[in-house]
């Protein structure tokens, strides 16, 4: 079969490898499609803990299920799949265990015309998704929804930051928190993009290039109750400014690195709370699937290419005017 192989420090290469085959507790997906995540690119690069050469990347995928092992439920044979790339998060709801990874290093990915994984990594494909469509969704679909929803306890009528809407991880944080009853605010770098997130239902927008007094900014909009942020670096301080008292930024990502300082008075004298979080438990897996479900929600999708294209579409995860996913026609 074919599938994206990290041959050596910073190279990919589109190779022809031996099929994967079955183990117990294990089923063989057939990928239809499969969806780029900014974490491919850090693995890439070398920024990732447990990088193990000629491993198969890709976290994201959905086909359908071609065989499953003799000692698992083969009711799953031919059923049209999405996969949980969590691989051994655990029973604790709130923190993964020692034995965590995600699918796609150094488990073998989805970046694949065929990948193996546990059955109980099987999920049916969401009803009014298409394969290409699904396949956007598992791991930012995941941890946006950990972090609106379990880690910032956003409830409809408030008011949410998403910061860097132009992020695959944001955008499902903007679709989840409108579909919930939110009041959507977004920043982006990106004035198209700024236009993008308008038209979709954004209440409002500021472009975080161009506009540095964020206090006087939100002053009339009352405050937000929760900021979405994967940057951090120095505007966390923005973000202290413009948080009501009781406020939370809720952060997966540190894209800009550290903050050289915190305002830690502004936190304390307003009870604010800076709070990690990361991808999510199999528990918000399935309510974060019935959520997608039951709203009808669907990944923005920037552009559906060719499996073949793969390679030098890594190039273009950090674009400047890409909004949504890059996805890809598999199978
Ligand atoms: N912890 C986890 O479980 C987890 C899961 C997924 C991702 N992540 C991490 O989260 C980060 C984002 O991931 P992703 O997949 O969403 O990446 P992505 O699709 O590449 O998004 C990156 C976005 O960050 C935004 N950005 C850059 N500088 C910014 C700034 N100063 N202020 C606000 N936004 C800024 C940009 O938004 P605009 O284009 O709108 O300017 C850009 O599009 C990465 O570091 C990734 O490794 C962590």
């Amino acid at each position: 079969m074919k599938a994206l192989v990290l041959t050596s420090p910073g190279q990919i290469e589109l190779k022809e490898v031996p099929t994967p085959t079955l183990s117990a507790g294990k089923a063989l997906v057939k990928i239809k499609a499969t969806a780029l995540n900014r974490r491919d690119d850090w693995i890439r690069e070398g920024k990732y803990p447990n990088i193990k050469f000629g491993g198969i990347l890709g976290s994201d995928g959905a086909g359908v299920v071609e065989s499953v092992h003799e000692d698992s439920d083969q009711s799953w044979v031919g059923k049209d799949v999405i996969i949980n790339p969590n691989i051994d998060w655990g029973p604790d709801l709130d923190i993964q265990s020692g034995k965590y990874t995600i699918l796609g290093m150094p488990v073998n990915g989805t970046f694949a015309e065929y990948v193996v994984v546990p059955v109980d990594r099987l999920h049916h494909k969401p009803f009014h998704l298409d394969f290409l469509q699904a396949s956007a969704l598992p791991l930012g679909g995941l941890t946006a929804f950990r972090a609106l929803f379990r880690k910032g306890g956003l409830r409809a009528g408030q008011n949410v930051l998403i910061s860097g809407f132009g992020g695959g991880v944001a955008q499902f944080a903007f679709l989840f928190a409108k579909a919930a009853g939110a009041n959507v605010y977004v920043s982006s770098g990106s004035d198209e993009k700024i236009e993008k997130a308008l038209k979709l239902g954004a209440k409002g927008a500021y472009n975080y290039k161009k506009h540095v007094n964020y206090e006087e900014l939100w002053k009339t909009k009352g405050g937000f109750d929760l900021v979405i942020d994967s940057a951090g670096g120095d505007q966390l301080n923005n973000f202290i400014k413009m948080l009501r008292p009781q406020g939370k930024i809720v952060f997966y990502g540190a894209t800009n690195g550290l903050p050289s300082k915190i305002d830690l008075y502004r936190m304390f004298w307003n009870q604010l709370s800076l709070v990690g979080t990361t991808m999510g438990s199999d528990h918000e897996f399935n309510e974060m699937l019935a959520f997608v479900s039951q709203h009808q929600i669907r990944p923005l999708v920037d552009s559906i290419r060719p499996f073949s294209r793969i390679v030098e579409s890594f190039g273009d995860i950090t674009r400047p005017n890409k909004v949504g996913k890059i996805v890809f026609q598999v199978g």
